[in-house]
């Protein structure tokens, strides 16, 4: 099942590359009660973890908690050694993945052509895409960094009708921000997040820019997430490092309550 349409706040984890099954089950058992508060707030609350760790998550959390992938093949099957389809996914209740996150885009090749084949696999199966789109510290300095995510969420979108298009959720990760420590100004967030707005409604209409959920990540923690959740464009965040322990976690929920 897809996330609601609604254009709710949302707080997603993304653990990269971290946690052992037994970690993960950990921080389950104690995320778990979480998912109350969040659902009492109206807001959307989720955590993307390793494949190995899935179905221990989401067996663990059920429905309390979202939990996500963070990465799927556009096939349904096939010869691809390393590979995890949608189909997979859905079968152990996963209906979410991170797609194109800067990482991948980095150190596995992801350009937003292979992105857009995911999102659309995706939404075939009635599952969420998060589609992570930012600059990196070069693009930004030369001041190019609208045009490149402009590219980037074109490509993205490619051939998705408007009613697909509402259904995908963008993060907005400048790429100089993420583990940096150096998070982008709420400014600087928020300007980005209308701008990519605006790019939607260019591409479909002023429902679909209205309706469509962005994040913003990098360096979101417990003390600045309130900041960037004040800003009209920002509805959500995309989290890593302060998603790791449920502390902070637990704080970043509080904070933007
Ligand atoms: P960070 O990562 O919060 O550790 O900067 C964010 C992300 O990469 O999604």
């Amino acid at each position: 099942m897809l996330l609601d349409k609604m254009r709710k706040k949302f707080l997603l984890g993304n653990w990269k590359m971290n946690k052992t099954v037994a970690e993960a089950k950990e921080f389950a058992n104690e995320a778990k009660s979480l998912g109350d508060i969040a659902k009492k707030n109206n807001i959307d609350l989720g955590v993307c973890a390793p494949f190995i760790d899935l179905i221990d998550v989401k067996n663990i959390v059920g429905d309390s908690l979202i939990v996500g992938a963070q990465n799927c093949h556009y096939l349904e099957k096939g010869a691809f050694t390393g590979e995890i389809s949608c189909e997979m996914l859905k079968e152990i209740g996963i209906n979410l993945s991170i797609i194109g996150h800067s990482e991948r885009r980095e150190y596995d090749n992801e350009t937003s052509t292979k992105c857009n084949l995911k999102i659309k696999a995706l939404l075939k199966n009635e599952m969420t895409p998060v589609y992570c789109c930012g600059e990196s510290l070069k693009t930004y300095e030369e001041g190019k960094t609208k045009d490149f995510v402009k590219t980037q969420i074109v490509e993205g979108f490619k051939d998705l009708t408007k009613l697909d298009a509402e259904k995908v959720v963008i993060a907005y990760e400048p790429i100089w921000a993420i583990g940096t420590g150096k998070s982008a100004s709420k400014e600087i967030a928020e300007d980005m997040c209308k701008f990519i707005r605006n790019i939607i409604k260019d591409l479909y209409d002023e429902d679909a820019s209205n309706n469509i959920r962005i994040l913003y990540g990098g360096s979101v923690k417990p003390n600045n997430i309130a900041e960037y959740l004040s800003q009209p464009d920002v509805d959500g965040a995309l989290v890593g490092g302060a998603s790791l322990k449920v502390d902070s976690y637990k704080e970043l929920l509080t904070n933007l309550l």
